[in-house]
């Protein structure tokens, strides 16, 4: 029998939740980058944070250098002004524990010539090595931007690929926004808490995730809090 698990969604400024949040197993931090600088120092098992090269030092100067920085590409890209390139990526930094990395899209096999050996003075036959065909998260994936509810928000393929990498027991997102993060945890039946502060943002992500539930065999306890 699956397990009830809680999902909680709270309609507040996420930072009066400072001791709630560190109950987590994993942590996404996906604020407005240009607010990085108040985003306080939180201590669980993985940490997740979205960010842009204007605001990655702020990251770095409270956690360190990452375990793994993974870029997200999108093709459709920013123009910010005639002197600077086009900007088609974000940075995503993580630190703590992660699964292992068999996610995302299948290795192509394709087979490799190698060189003609020897053994001694005897020359080997001309040979091929044949790689398993295997999942491998690349630490660069590529995926279109994605507005929902009037948010810019990340894509739900992007999110599941890090969610199957990160392989968590529960999941706190205090920027929750359209909740993309809510939807996947639903799904695989996840522990949740999300904060939204935008009452507008909130109400909406509210309704789709309702319209969402709807369709799923619910295993999540749901709690909708409007404080
Ligand atoms: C970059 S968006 C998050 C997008 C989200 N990850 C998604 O995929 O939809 C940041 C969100 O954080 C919310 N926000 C900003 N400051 C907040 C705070 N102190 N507490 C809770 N939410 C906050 C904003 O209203 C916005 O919806």
């Amino acid at each position: 029998m699956n397990k009830k698990k809680l999902f909680k969604i709270i309609n507040n400024d996420c930072l009066k939740f400072k001791d709630k949040i560190k109950d987590y197993e994993l942590l996404i931090l996906d604020p407005p980058f240009d607010q990085w600088d108040k985003v306080p120092k939180f201590c669980n098992k993985t940490i997740l944070c979205f960010t842009n090269f204007q605001n990655r030092e702020k990251i770095t100067d409270i956690y360190g250098t990452p375990k793994i920085e993974i870029i997200w590409h999108f093709k459709d890209g920013r123009w910010v002004s005639h002197n600077f390139p086009r900007l088609t990526h974000e940075n995503i930094l993580i630190y703590g524990k992660t699964d292992n990395a068999f996610v995302g899209e299948t290795n192509i096999n394709t087979p490799i010539k190698k060189g003609k050996g020897h053994i001694g003075k005897t020359k080997m036959q001309e040979r091929i090595y044949y790689p398993k065909e295997k999942k491998q998260l690349n630490s660069v994936l590529e995926y279109p931007r994605n507005v929902q509810t009037g948010v810019w928000s990340k894509p739900k393929a992007l999110i599941n690929d890090l969610i199957n990498f990160i392989n968590p027991s529960s999941v706190c997102d205090p920027f929750m926004g359209s909740g993309v993060v809510a939807e996947l945890c639903a799904e695989y039946n996840i522990n949740y808490l999300g904060i939204e502060k935008d009452k507008t943002i909130f109400l909406n992500t509210e309704n789709k995730l309702n319209k969402i539930f709807n369709q799923l065999d619910f295993f999540l306890e749901k709690q909708y809090v409007h404080e």
